[in-house]
């Protein structure tokens, strides 16, 4: 068989893309390693830019997301249990970030591309991009003992940190770029009033936390951890204390409920480049990975799938490739600037440990900094609900 794009991975980047091109009238068949129901469970991502919600409202997946989305002005920033808000839309002129977790993005991503009838293929093993170096690329795999190659124009790796299209590239292809932190992010998500309407990120001698929602029932929060924990250490009751001593608060903010997932997530930085060789195009996590303080991943994801559509929608049209060829370029451009702000929101809200006693006093400083300075909010609002496209 044959495609003009073979899109590997069905996450947000594969899936956005799929449907953007479809809708331009370009095939395209997308390859899932896993199953639905585990691809539509993953708990990850919950705040999606103004860029992002355009994006879903536009390629017609915006309905629910609308209709269920919670909308907000602000964040609030704790530090050392004192609260202050940060009102990001009046800082720029009106924009606003909606909380809608990335499972409801998938599916309504896999929803829409089912319902019109559209090539995605869950299950699929051993998944294979080959020739990318030629005019003729083609991607093979196997699904239930059967081996299937697919012929297409280009291959999208839209596959994730650990899919293959990035390794499957040739020595010396791609440079990459990347920094590790001494920690990591422990998750619940809990059947619980949020502890308000807006997030809380807060830095505290304890270690960062961050108060979020999926809904107006259920609570998604987050502490600072080893990155090496033993979720046998954390009971449930010790996971709310912590949270309670790094808000500072003294029984009045937070609401417990069944916790119904626990996790860790490690923290990197991770920028591969370029994010093209011959006609393999990277986008998403494939290619980048930032620590999700200031909620910037998913939002990537969508903005690099933006660019590739554009660039795709453009050589079918003229027959040109030129905007393929820009394609990298102008993707990583805005990646970097979510790189320079997750690292920067990483460092301010954490505690490095005694290793650094002095920097994190610097990074103390800054936060305090930050909350007086109206100058200082306005960067860090204009970042936190997205650069321009
Ligand atoms: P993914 O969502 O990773 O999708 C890649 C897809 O490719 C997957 O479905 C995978 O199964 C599939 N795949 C992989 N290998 C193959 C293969 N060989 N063949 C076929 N298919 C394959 N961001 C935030 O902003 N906030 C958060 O709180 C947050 N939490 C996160 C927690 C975790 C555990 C992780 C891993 C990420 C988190 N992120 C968070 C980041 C955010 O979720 C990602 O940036 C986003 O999922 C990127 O979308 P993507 O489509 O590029 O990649
Ligand atoms: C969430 C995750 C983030 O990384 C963030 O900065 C804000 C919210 C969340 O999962 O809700």
């Amino acid at each position: 068989t044959r495609t003009q794009v073979a899109i590997v991975g069905a996450g947000p980047a594969g899936l956005i893309l799929g449907q953007r091109l479809a809708q331009h009238g370009i095939e395209a068949v997308i390859l899932e390693r896993r199953d639905r129901a585990y691809v539509e469970a993953r708990i990850r991502a919950g705040v999606l830019e103004q860029h992002s919600v355009d994006l879903m409202k536009e390629i017609g997946v915006g309905e629910r997301l609308a209709r269920e989305g919670l909308v907000h002005d602000g964040v609030e920033i704790c530090l050392d249990g004192r609260r202050t808000r940060i009102d990001m839309s009046a800082m720029t002129g009106g924009k606003k970030v909606t909380v809608y977790g990335q499972t409801e993005v998938t599916k309504d991503l896999i929803a829409a591309r089912l319902a019109a009838g559209l090539p995605l293929v869950f299950e699929a093993e051993e998944v294979r991009p080959l020739d990318i170096d030629g005019e003729r690329p083609r991607v093979t795999w196997r699904k239930d003992g059967v081996e299937h190659t697919l012929a297409c124009d280009f291959v999208a790796g839209c596959d994730g940190f650990h899919g293959i299209c990035r390794g499957s590239l040739p020595e010396g292809a791609v440079t990459v770029f990347e920094r590790s932190y001494p920690f990591a992010w422990l998750g619940i998500l809990a059947e619980a009033k949020p502890a308000m309407d807006e997030l809380i990120y807060a830095r505290s001698p304890r270690g960062f936390a961050l108060c979020s929602m999926r809904s107006e029932t259920i609570s998604r929060h987050y502490i600072q951890c080893r990155p090496d924990e033993d979720l046998e250490e954390w009971p449930v009751a010790r996971i709310w204390e912590e949270l309670r001593l790094r808000l500072g608060d003294s029984g009045h903010l937070i609401n417990e409920g069944p916790v119904t997932d626990v996790s860790v997530t490690p923290m990197r930085s991770f920028v591969a480049e370029p994010m093209r060789h011959g006609r393999l195009f990277l986008a998403g996590d494939a290619a980048h990975i930032v620590p999700p303080t200031g909620a910037k991943g998913l939002n990537l994801a969508a903005s690099d799938v933006h660019y590739l559509s554009d660039a795709l929608i453009d050589f079918y049209g003229t027959g040109s490739g030129d905007a393929l060829e820009a394609y990298s370029a102008k993707a990583l451009a805005r990646i970097w600037k979510a790189q320079r702000f997750s690292w920067w929101m990483t460092s301010m809200l954490h505690n490095f440990g005694p290793a650094q006693a002095f920097e994190d006093r610097v990074r103390q400083a800054e936060l305090e900094y930050v909350l007086s300075s109206e100058a200082a909010l306005t960067t860090l609002a204009e970042n936190y609900v997205g650069l321009p496209l």
